[in-house]
């Protein structure tokens, strides 16, 4: 986060707040979102791409009312891919034009609440949804815009799971086999029902290298080509999706918003150049680009456990139910003791939650200072995005609460859970 430093006793501020007085405030751990940084972001990449192109936050990284109302404010658009984030986008305020819905499986339900009430897009991602979609918008008896997703083959440098263009795997419509193409044709017979506004590629997450955005640019112009000498029309939109990488760790050496800006524009113009097609308006995704480096979780360190000859264990009051992504993508993480400074030697460590479960790992190692005890607070950095939002219970743990920061002051945006929370669901 931009606006964290150090007071004068060494303990971290953000936005001028000490974190001790945090989690006096609100208790560990704790999600803490700094406001600034997250607005910040959000101008950089509308400005990165300019007035021609449009910004679409990815809910999916974390999504509030709040934060749908800074978007909104920022002049973002937000991406929705489920019936409850469609809620939460319209409950913050969003205009629904600057919608958009995903999935690849979306109900017939969102489908009906996504056209009723009147989203900018919806991208389309199989057959069956192209007459799911057309159907529910002639009942309605409006015109849906809406996108076909397509996989262009890109293998994005990251990890496997969370790669999304591979040809064997379960979005969108492959372009190289013609099944793309076909969509095209069938989503053109529901004129009447659907407005087909262009193509849609997303092709992963954490990427650094912007390579692969550049094939798949080139190969969905070359759709748009095809489709233009089948059909005689120009589609007017490209949206390239998100997935562009952050720093977790001082080893990450992410590319600016203007840098990516620049150089998805010039390419996808390029292409259209060559091909004699007017330069369609460019959306992206960024999720985690946005909302992942303005946000730390605080934790109280619990116990202490040196094991010898190896590292030691340094158990925090949360762990995978707040954080699942070192668990299920071996995703690195840094840690920072916060609370106070210490001129102790570093020390191997190893920052574990309290679940009962040994791949209960938050960090897997992280030098922290050698007399880093019980009552200490640590913070571990860029936790914005995918931690709130893919949190769990387990262990009947209730997920802490997002923090947001600005100007001095705190509040929350996401209330702590609390044990009547768990308990409020069980029937008998
Ligand atoms: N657009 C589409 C169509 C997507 O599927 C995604 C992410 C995004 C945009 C945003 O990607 P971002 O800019 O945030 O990387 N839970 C995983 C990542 C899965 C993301 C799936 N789709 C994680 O924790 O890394």
């Amino acid at each position: 986060s931009r606006t964290v430093t150090r007071d004068a006793d060494g303990a971290l501020t953000v936005a001028g707040i000490g974190v001790r007085e945090l989690a006096e405030t609100f208790g560990t751990p704790a999600y803490v979102l700094d406001e600034a940084d997250f607005r910040a972001r959000c101008r950089a990449w509308r400005e990165a791409f300019g007035a021609g192109a449009d910004v679409f936050y990815a809910g999916k990284a974390f999504l509030s009312r709040a934060v749908v109302r800074w978007l909104a404010d920022e002049g973002l658009n937000v991406d929705v891919c489920s019936g409850g984030e469609l809620a939460t986008a319209l409950a913050g305020g969003m205009p629904p034009e600057r919608i958009a819905l995903h999935g690849n499986n979306k109900s017939v339900a969102e489908i009906t609440r996504a056209v009723e009430a009147g989203v900018g897009r919806i991208v389309l991602d199989s057959f069956q949804e192209i007459e799911r979609v057309a159907a529910a918008a002639r009942r309605h008896g409006t015109r849906q815009r809406v996108q076909i997703r397509v996989t262009v083959g890109v293998e994005a440098h990251t990890h496997e799971f969370i790669a999304t263009a591979h040809e064997d795997q379960k979005f969108g419509l492959a372009l190289a086999d013609g099944t793309a193409a076909e969509a095209v044709r069938r989503v053109l017979r529901h004129r009447d029902d659907l407005e087909l506004v262009g193509i849609h590629s997303h092709i992963g997450s954490q990427i650094f290298d912007m390579a692969g955005f550049e094939v798949s640019a080139r190969r969905v112009v070359g759709l748009l080509t095809a489709v233009r000498d089948e059909h005689g029309i120009e589609l007017p939109e490209v949206d390239l999706g998100g997935g562009l990488g952050i720093a977790y760790t001082a080893e990450d050496d992410p590319s600016e918003p203007h840098e990516i800006g620049k150089s998805l524009s010039e390419i996808v113009a390029k292409e259209c150049d060559a091909a004699g097609l007017a330069v369609p308006r460019l959306s992206v995704e960024p999720g985690r680009a946005i909302v992942g480096p303005g946000a730390f979780t605080l934790y109280e360190v619990g116990t202490v456990k040196p094991l010898t000859g190896l590292r030691t264990y340094v158990s925090v009051d949360g762990g995978m139910s707040d954080n699942i992504r070192t668990a299920l993508y071996d995703a690195d993480y840094s840690v920072v003791l916060a609370s106070r400074s210490s001129a102790a030697p570093p020390m191997l460590a190893r920052v574990v939650g309290k679940h009962c479960e040994s791949g209960d790992i938050v960090v897997r190692d992280a030098y922290l200072p050698a007399d880093v005890a019980p009552g200490d607070l640590l913070a571990v950095p860029a936790t914005g995005a995918y931690c709130r939002s893919m949190a769990s219970n387990y262990n009947h743990t209730p997920r802490p609460p997002v923090i947001a920061v600005a100007e001095g002051r705190a509040r929350e945006i996401v209330r702590r859970e609390t044990e009547d929370d768990l308990l409020r669901l069980d029937v008998g």
